[in-house]
């Protein structure tokens, strides 16, 4: 069976072109079987084909026999022939036993903020195979509760580590090895054993960001990748795409970042974190003025998501708003020099 890889030309990291959008429009996970190896589809079918963006064969076999044609300029009955084949060939993936699905809920680990109050709140921490949003307004403590995270998940697991890397995209260009060293001093760790453990990538804009995510993806085949940071998720994103008009291509990138984002947590049984900001919008049902920005693709994504405030005397406030299987509830920490305390 053939393995195709689909990218042809690697890319400068940091430049945003059209091309670069066409990528990111039409790039999907790893394939084993490629659009050439379909009944009918010979090399000028094929190369018809990828011109208008069908190369990969689940984006075949969705199709309808007329819009394919028209799209790939195909004849009618050529087309069909080809979803069918895609339809048949392609991994659309399928019902499992919910005996499948408790095997693979065992597996989850726990990540532990090493503090009691968020621990408890989170039903014992922060579960992998899930995507965590952290959100909050300006200084709350989500790049804290980032950093605190990230050497945590050095520690053994026995300690309530993952004995892991991360891999840390920062958008903000707020992530500091000072304050990792800080708070690994504060565990009583190496802050240099932690450092060389924690993998951080400036994100320049948000086709950068996205594209950071394949750069994870290739390099975590020969480690053990246990925490992804986005920090912040949602800023560059906010910036570009201004304005009602932009509004529904922004939720499409963000979509499939996101998406990205949970594949490669799975892959790995990892654990993907992301902060979000808010935006001042005022809100009766939680009585709080501030609700999280990236709209409902963000709400669908999250496994889990933290509200974070500040409290009178340094103290922090975290509620958990949105979990799958905990109650809702919150907590109260506070963020020290050797990092977050009860
Ligand atoms: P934005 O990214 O601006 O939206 O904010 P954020 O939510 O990421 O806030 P961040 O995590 O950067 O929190 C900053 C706050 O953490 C500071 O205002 C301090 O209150 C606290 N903090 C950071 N470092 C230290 C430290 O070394 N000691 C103490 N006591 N507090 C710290
Ligand atoms: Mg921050």
């Amino acid at each position: 069976m053939a393995t195709k890889s689909k990218r042809t030309a690697s890319k400068t990291k940091n430049e945003s072109t059209s091309e670069e959008d066409d990528l990111l429009m039409t790039e999907e996970p790893e394939v084993t079987v490629s659009i050439e190896d379909l009944p009918g589809v010979g090399p000028a079918t094929a190369e018809k084909l990828r011109e208008a963006g069908f190369d990969e064969l689940l984006a075949i076999a969705v199709m309808s026999p007329s819009e394919l044609a028209e799209q790939a300029e195909l004849g009618e009955a050529v087309a069909s022939k080809i979803i069918a084949g895609a339809k048949k060939m392609a991994n659309i993936g399928g019902f499992v036993s919910g005996g499948a699905l408790l095997d693979r809920r065992r597996e989850v680990l726990k990540l532990s903020a090493k503090v009691q109050s968020i621990d408890d709140l989170l039903g014992g921490g922060f579960e992998t195979q899930a995507l965590v949003e952290v959100y909050g307004a300006f200084g709350s403590g989500k790049t804290q509760i980032g950093h605190q995270l990230a050497v945590n998940c050095t520690l053994p697991v026995s300690e309530g580590g993952l004995d892991g890397d991360i891999f840390y995209i920062d958008t903000e260009d707020t992530f500091r090895p000072e304050r990792i060293t800080q708070m690994a001093r504060g565990l009583g760790l190496d802050p240099d054993a932690v450092l060389s453990r924690i993998h951080v990538a400036r994100a320049y804009n948000s086709a950068h960001q996205i594209l950071l995510v394949d750069e994870i993806k290739r390099l975590s085949r020969g480690m053990n990748v246990k925490l992804i940071i986005v920090d912040s998720l949602t800023s560059h994103f906010r910036a570009e795409y201004v304005g009602r008009g932009m509004l529904a291509q922004r939720q499409q990138k963000l979509n499939r970042h996101l998406k990205e984002l949970k594949q490669t947590a799975d892959v790995n049984n990892a654990l993907v974190l992301v902060t979000n900001q808010v935006h001042s919008k005022p809100d009766a049902m939680w009585g709080d003025p501030t609700k999280p920005v990236g709209g409902h693709v963000l709400a669908h994504a999250s496994t889990f998501r933290l509200y974070l405030r500040k409290a009178k005397g340094g103290r922090r406030i975290a509620r958990l708003v949105d979990s799958p299987n905990l109650p809702d509830g919150e907590c109260i920490y506070q963020v020290t020099e050797e990092g977050l305390r009860d």
